[in-house]
């Protein structure tokens, strides 16, 4: 979908639909949407007063406007949307509007859309923030994954141009820049997802390197990729555990964005587990759902996306990004329950079950960004089921050791619409991972599984500020929820596109 912006009247605008919009409790309208119920004769109103339009959130009216009695008036039809209660709008009701928007028009097989900024005027929306929630929304709201659907022929084709139209010239650039950053967002998560539907025998840890590596030369990031030799050499002893049960070798994914050359201490490295298959090893999964563990590198997913974003809008901070790639898999060289492995820190850990091998990859992972200087670690894995049983499929379970850092990622996740919550590092749910022969046990029992997770997880982070998001409930969906389309989600790379820009600002 091609997005531009144009200062003009609404009224005169070409377009298949024009898009304008309501509060509830509204009677008559202002603003674009009341410049339009004006030139359609107080149309609008008098829908209004019969109760068609109402206003509540994601409501839409279509009219047609094909009428000589309209003469003057330009868009072939008008799409009045509802915003909802004024007093709880903000931009997240912008993206989930805008989603359902897309959609509607996509089902009414518009091609040339123009619409308003919504929430600009009495919804008291800063313009570029709004129009960037604008832009999300109509991009991922109409995300499909149709690759490997070769047979619908009557599937619509998704909206050509939305062109978004403001009559103030004084807020055109803020506009401008508003789809700008909604775009790079936008194609980012929608990367995300892309790489965490595609099903596993197309998405190996070397499919998932050279995507990486691909994004890295489009954008000018530096990647390295790191064999089995290499990470031997360096000691991971832990994520070569997990690899070494299947035979399609592990691909160790780096790419630096610098955006702070003279200062390297100034640098957040995001952590995403890669596991491009998750058969839980020797452990074996259950066979129902199995499938759904295709998405098990939801994580390294979201930070190689990001770092797309970072790339492009440019933040203040050196980023890198990290995912250690690897099947887990039950082949005969499998690791076996009852192993030990030594991990790249040193550390000792007995593996009690081979199901629980993202937390295995995550520890040398993090050793990786700490020997290279990491100044603050961001972890992001589809880690625990737990994590949906404590909090559900909306919220992503977040952990901790660093006030500050934990806080940065609550209020970005909330600025951007990828819903958190902290849970605690409590001492007593620790001891669950104490081991009778190494250092460290790789499961804590049933209780508290996401807790458990997230403290094997900062022995490793040690004193380095650290957070980590649990987002096995979150990354993928069974059905369509506002913008996040059904299947993968690619929560939460605009949280840490979002994170990077703040912190880099
Ligand atoms: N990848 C899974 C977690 C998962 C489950 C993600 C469901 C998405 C949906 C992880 O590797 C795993 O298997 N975790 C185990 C840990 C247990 C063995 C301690 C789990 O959650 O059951
Ligand atoms: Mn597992
Ligand atoms: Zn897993």
């Amino acid at each position: 979908m091609e997005i531009a912006v144009v200062q003009s009247d609404v009224t005169k605008i070409q377009a298949d639909v024009l898009v304008v919009n309501l509060f509830e409790g509204v009677t008559s309208p202002g603003g674009a949407t009341g410049a339009v119920d004006t030139a359609l004769g107080g149309l609008i109103s008098e829908l209004i007063s019969d109760g068609e339009i109402t206003g509540s959130l994601n409501e839409t009216t279509l009219i047609h406007t094909l009428n000589p009695a309209y003469e003057g008036f330009t868009p072939a039809r008008v799409l009045v949307v509802g915003l909802g209660s004024n007093d709880s709008f903000d931009t997240n009701a912008i993206r989930r509007v805008s989603a359902a928007v897309a959609r509607k028009l996509r089902i009414s097989g518009v091609k040339y859309a123009a619409t308003i900024v919504h929430g600009a005027g009495i919804g008291n929306v800063e313009p570029s923030a709004a129009t960037q929630a604008l832009v999300e929304g109509s991009l991922l709201g109409s995300y499909r994954f149709l690759k490997y659907r070769t047979t619908d022929k009557k599937r619509k084709p998704d909206v050509a141009k939305l062109t978004i139209v403001e009559a103030d010239a004084g807020k055109i650039a803020a506009i401008e820049s508003g789809v700008t950053r909604g775009q790079a967002y936008s194609a980012a998560e929608n990367l995300a997802r892309d790489l965490v539907n595609e099903p596993a025998n197309k998405m190996a840890p070397s499919d998932l390197a050279n995507v990486a590596s691909t994004v890295a030369s489009e954008n000018g990031l530096s990647s390295v990729v790191l064999e089995e030799s290499d990470v031997a050499k360096l000691g991971m002893g832990a994520y070569l555990g997990v690899s070494q049960g299947g035979p399609r070798p592990l691909k160790f994914i780096h790419l630096t964005y610098e955006g702070d050359a003279g200062n390297p201490e100034n640098n957040m490295w995001l952590i995403g587990k890669g596991i491009t298959f998750d058969s839980g090893g020797i452990s074996l999964k259950p066979g129902l759902g199995m499938g759904k563990m295709k998405g098990d590198m939801g994580g390294g997913a979201a930070v190689i996306a990001a770092m797309q974003a970072i790339a492009q809008l440019k933040p203040n901070l050196n980023v890198h990004a990290v995912c250690a790639a690897t099947d887990n898999m039950p082949g005969g060289s499998a690791q076996r329950p009852g192993d030990v492995v030594t991990a790249m820190n040193g550390m000792t850990i007995e593996i009690d079950n081979t199901d629980a091998e993202g937390r295995l990859t995550l520890a040398d992972a993090i050793g990786y960004a700490q020997s290279k200087g990491a100044a603050k670690i961001v972890d992001v894995a589809t880690l625990t089921g737990a994590a949906r049983i404590a909090l559900g499929d909306g919220v992503s379970p977040v952990f901790g050791n660093d006030d500050d850092l934990v806080n940065a990622v609550l209020e970005t996740s909330e600025a951007v619409g990828e819903s958190m919550w902290r849970l605690p590092l409590d001492p007593v749910t620790k001891r669950q991972n104490s081991s009778k022969i190494a250092d460290l046990k790789n499961t804590g029992g049933r209780a508290g599984g996401s807790t458990t997770a997230a403290h094997f997880i900062a022995d490793f982070a040690g004193e380095t500020p650290w957070v980590h998001i649990d987002i096995a409930a979150t990354s993928m969906l069974d059905s369509t929820r506002g913008w996040m389309t059904a299947g993968a989600t690619g929560v939460p790379t605009r949280s840490l596109i979002e994170l990077a820009m703040k912190m880099g600002n």
